[in-house]
């Protein structure tokens, strides 16, 4: 059993309609099962006339769609997206080939409180599993990367509990530490996601064919980015760690795209901890009053705690960057400047960098003599 069916169930416990996964996987809502099972064949063939036909079928009627749970305007939003999607990826503007398609987006945009294009939570934890599976190619590879961030999640959503409790305590608290224990627990599942994608997903498939399908689509004028890894949130855990007061314009300004891609609490949690004091500036704060070589049994604790959490990100971060830069975005393989989010490798770069900064300073502030790690 994959581990995110062993945590789901925990996760619709707590009343969001957001996390109800295995309801919103089951929706069909627009009666689009059969039509989809087709999509790849579609996609095989370039025919941008059947893609259309495709997407022109399953409009909904507005006054039906308004009617909808959110658990179904979700699963209508993911069968669409798949299909906006598509049509991008040969060179057409969804919107502007299906003009009827546009108050439909807004609608389940409002319904759901969620940008008016489907989003990495459609593709992958909202999409069914098995024979129903929503795909681009149908390829093997791509239900490994779908696979990929759907391992991660589980752990980022019992992260971003934590990581609210932790923004609560200061470094003399016995709970600073044990709440950075639990986060580093629930983190690990992002290095064995990026081990599983090294494992199963080679740089050509994922440059050459699965790539261009991210591409962003035209929204009444506005652009909105393509499903993709690079909206998993994992950025609520630097945010409380370092990012709130430590962080660099480039990563600010990568942030500042994403956030809108992600679930209403989600965006709350920024809201609420943008302004705040990092983990990190507390620490050393705390750590500046005290003798190095004589720290109080908690603040080492609370120091070493930060430093284990802060070393599994930039695990997570310097195999990721291995991966985006040994090979998807090798020249020979290079279709897009950017990533799928919009940013450079040179991002991936910066983060890193800023990542493995924080973990020095918080190895300096306890004494240590930590060298500056490569990339593994
Ligand atoms: C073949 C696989 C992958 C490639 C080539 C790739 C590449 C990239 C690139 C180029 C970026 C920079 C931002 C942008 O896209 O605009 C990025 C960001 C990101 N990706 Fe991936 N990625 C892959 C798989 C994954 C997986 C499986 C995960 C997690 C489960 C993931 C998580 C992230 C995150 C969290 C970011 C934001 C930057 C950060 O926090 O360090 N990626 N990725």
């Amino acid at each position: 059993m994959a581990l995110y069916d062993l945590v789901a169930p925990r996760l619709e416990e707590c009343g969001d309609p957001r996390y109800r996964t295995a309801d919103i996987r089951a929706a069909d809502p627009l009666g689009a099962d059969a039509l989809l099972a087709a999509l790849p064949a579609m996609n095989a063939g370039a025919d941008v006339p059947a893609l259309t036909v495709a997407l022109r079928t399953l409009v909904p009627d507005l006054d039906r769609a308004a009617e909808w749970s959110v658990v179904d305007a979700l699963a209508a939003m993911r069968d669409l997206g798949i299909l906006l999607g598509s049509l991008k990826r040969h060179g057409t503007e969804p919107v502007a080939a299906v003009p009827e398609i546009l108050p439909v987006l807004e609608l389940l945009s409002r319904r759901t409180d969620m940008v008016p294009r489907d989003t990495v939570h459609h593709y992958t934890i909202w999409n069914p599993t098995g024979s129903r599976r929503r795909m681009y190619t149908g390829h093997p590879m791509e239900a490994h990367l779908q696979e990929a961030v759907r391992m991660a999640f589980p752990g980022l959503v019992a992260a971003l509990d934590t990581c609210s409790r932790l923004a609560r305590l200061e470094p003399y608290d016995p709970g600073f530490a044990v709440a950075l224990d639990r986060i580093a627990h629930h983190l690990q599942s992002m290095v064995d996601s990026i081990d599983f994608t090294i494992a199963r997903v080679t740089p050509e498939f994922f440059a050459l064919t699965l790539r261009p399908y991210f591409e962003d689509i035209d929204v009444a004028g506005r652009a909105y980015l393509g499903p993709a890894a690079t909206q998993v949130p994992l950025w609520p855990v630097d945010l409380t760690l370092w990012q709130c007061d430590r962080s660099a314009p480039a990563y600010d300004a990568f942030l500042a795209d994403s956030v809108p891609y992600s679930l209403p609490s989600w965006r709350d949690f920024h809201a609420r901890h943008a302004g705040g004091v990092s983990a990190v500036s507390k620490l050393s704060a705390a750590v500046s009053w005290e003798t190095v070589e004589r720290l109080p049994l908690q603040l080492a604790a609370s120091a070493h705690a930060l430093g284990r959490v802060l070393k599994i990100l930039r695990t997570f971060r310097a195999r990721h960057i291995g991966l985006a830069r040994k090979a998807a975005y090798r020249d020979d393989l290079r279709l897009y400047e950017a990533g799928s989010g919009g940013a450079p490798v040179a991002l991936l770069r910066s983060v890193l960098d800023l990542t493995r900064d924080n973990e020095t300073m918080v190895y300096r502030a306890t004494g240590g003599t930590r060298q500056r790690a490569g990339t593994r």
